[in-house]
């Protein structure tokens, strides 16, 4: 039985989406660094789960009715592209590819959906190519290596 719900977002999940984000930037020397750990005002939860550039947001939480996960899919001047959380005590358990799965089924078939990984970021590197991503190209962001990969809508 999952022990976890995945839902739409709902307006109370902006207070929790920054605490998850913040729980998230304490994790690492790096996490604060990424777009995923810079979610730090609730003007920022906002746009990330209601936002005119948002095409799906999926978020998870527990049985308790704690906001555990999440995954949005955004419009960017190139092709769209995906941001995912999942709080550290909750990894490994299906919950990251049931928040994939679920913001791709409410996708428009035809896209090609980006998620940009850190070379510092083993765990993304690790999961992203098995929640149904193929490493794509490589880029430098200031000064660091950044691995596309990408996944299509159908
Ligand atoms: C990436 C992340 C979302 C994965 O969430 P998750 O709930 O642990 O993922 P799942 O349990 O659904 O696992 C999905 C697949 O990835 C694999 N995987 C996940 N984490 C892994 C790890 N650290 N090492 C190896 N494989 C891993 C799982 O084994 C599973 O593959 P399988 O079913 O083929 O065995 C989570 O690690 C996370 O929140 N990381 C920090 C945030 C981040 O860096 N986001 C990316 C930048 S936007």
């Amino acid at each position: 039985m999952n022990m976890f719900r995945i839902r739409t977002p709902e307006p109370q999940d902006e207070a929790a989406l920054v605490d998850l984000s913040l729980h998230f930037a304490s994790e690492s020397d790096w996490a604060s660094t990424i777009p995923i750990g810079q979610i730090d005002t609730l003007e920022k939860a906002h746009q990330r789960l209601f936002g005119e550039q948002a095409l799906s947001v999926v978020v998870a939480e527990s049985a308790q009715g704690q906001l555990i996960g999440y995954v949005g899919i955004y419009r960017s001047e190139g092709n769209p592209y995906a941001s995912i959380l999942v709080h550290k005590e909750y990894r490994l358990r299906g919950l990251g590819r049931s928040l994939v799965e679920q913001a791709f089924e409410k996708l428009p078939p035809g896209l090609t959906v980006e998620a940009w990984v850190g070379a510092f970021n083993h765990l993304s590197l690790a999961a992203t190519p098995r929640l149904g991503f193929h490493w794509d190209h490589s880029i430098e962001v200031d000064g660091r290596t950044l691995n596309v990969f990408v996944r299509h809508s159908d």
